[in-house]
């Protein structure tokens, strides 16, 4: 008799992604914040972002990209065995927007959670939605990475709001025999820098207060020129750590979808490793920075073009408020 238990993969069978309708341009911003076309498109490479409706909110993004990515997976709300959401922008502080995600697609009683690790986030839940797999605890979970983040940017300061989108983008993992799915990851943080990303206000070290709005301190701030450093410098050796751990080098990867924050960390990054930057799935100047949503957005409208194969070996790699990071080497379905 044969006593060894078989190994449990996560095939990723679905994947669905939302924009909002709204386009504006570099060339749509307000004359008041004295900013150009050409400063941002060489700075980072955006030339137009999405941004909500005023009905639309976190939830409705997640809705429109959960019901894709669950029609592409072709199985229901119900069969669900967990949920989990990648976002720093929720509805509200309480309640959890993955409950009210949950309750939205009728997925009855079904458990959820947020992952708040700002960019990094979607490398984050979609790591910790395999472990659920690998241990056999759940057979269909669904992983949401969404931001809405032009309500929490100030738009009166132009070097945060050119910077930003909004968008949803979410996967279905489905547990399999056939061997494919999250093959290795590398998960960071450095709380010692953590002020470089941050809204200072409405938390409970700052309530919101008269002051705290006085301050503009409701609205994400960030060190730009030092996340920038911090970013160039940790993606090369995550993605290195990442294939390793794989039992592989980045010569196996066919390609890497990167958190679009700026393009030129994403060129210098290429740079770093070496890494033909034509196999760098690049949206940035379409959507801005999207944070927890950029690397399912980019992965759904890949997969949807056929640029990237399901059977195509990919490298997630991210980096955001903590600071944190994270890479993971993913095979969607059996090579
Ligand atoms: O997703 C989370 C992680 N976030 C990131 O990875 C973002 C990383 N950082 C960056 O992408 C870049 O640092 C930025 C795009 C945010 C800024 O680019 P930079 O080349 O580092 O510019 P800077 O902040 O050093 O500013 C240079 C100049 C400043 O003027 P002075 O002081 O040199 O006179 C800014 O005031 O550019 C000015 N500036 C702008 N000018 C026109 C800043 N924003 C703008 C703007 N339009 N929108």
């Amino acid at each position: 008799m044969n006593n060894r238990v078989k190994p449990i993969y996560g095939q990723i069978t679905g994947w669905g992604a939302y924009v909002p309708e709204k386009v504006l341009t570099n060339h749509d911003l307000p004359a008041a914040l004295e900013t150009s076309d050409e400063w941002i498109v060489q700075r980072t490479g955006i030339r137009e972002r999405r941004i909500a409706a005023p009905d639309e909110t976190t939830c409705t993004l997640s809705l429109h990209a959960s019901r894709a990515a669950l029609a592409k997976a072709g199985i229901g709300p119900t069969e669900l065995d967990l949920i989990i959401v990648a976002t720093s922008t929720p509805d509200h502080h309480t309640p959890p927007v993955s409950s009210q995600l949950q309750h939205a697609l009728g997925a009855t009683d079904v458990p959820a959670f947020v992952v708040v690790t700002g960019c990094t986030g979607f490398v984050y839940a979609l790591s910790t939605a395999y472990q659920f797999i690998h241990s056999g605890a759940y057979r269909n979970i669904l992983v949401v990475g969404v931001e809405l983040l032009s309500r929490f940017v100030d738009w009166t300061d132009r070097s945060m709001c050119v910077l930003f989108g909004d968008a949803a983008g979410a996967v279905v993992i489905q547990a399999t025999e056939h061997s494919c799915g999250l093959r290795s990851f590398v998960l960071g943080s450095d709380g010692s820098q953590s002020e470089q990303i941050i809204m200072h206000g409405g938390g409970s070290a700052r309530p919101f207060s008269q002051e705290v709005l006085d301050n503009r301190q409701q609205y994400v701030q960030m060190n730009g020129r030092e996340v920038f450093k911090f970013a160039t410098r940790v993606v090369g050796p995550t993605c290195e750590q990442a294939a390793a751990k794989a039992g592989l080098t980045l010569a196996d990867i066919d390609w890497i979808i990167p958190h679009q924050a700026n393009l030129r960390i994403i060129q210098t990054a290429a740079k770093l490793m070496d890494f033909p930057m034509e196999r760098f799935v690049v949206n940035i100047d379409r959507y801005a920075n999207t944070s927890a949503a950029s690397i399912p957005l980019a992965l759904t409208e890949n997969l949807e073009s056929g640029r990237i194969l399901p059977t195509d070996r990919l490298m997630l790699v991210a980096f955001g408020a903590g600071l944190t990071w994270g890479a993971a080497v993913l095979e969607l379905s059996p090579r």
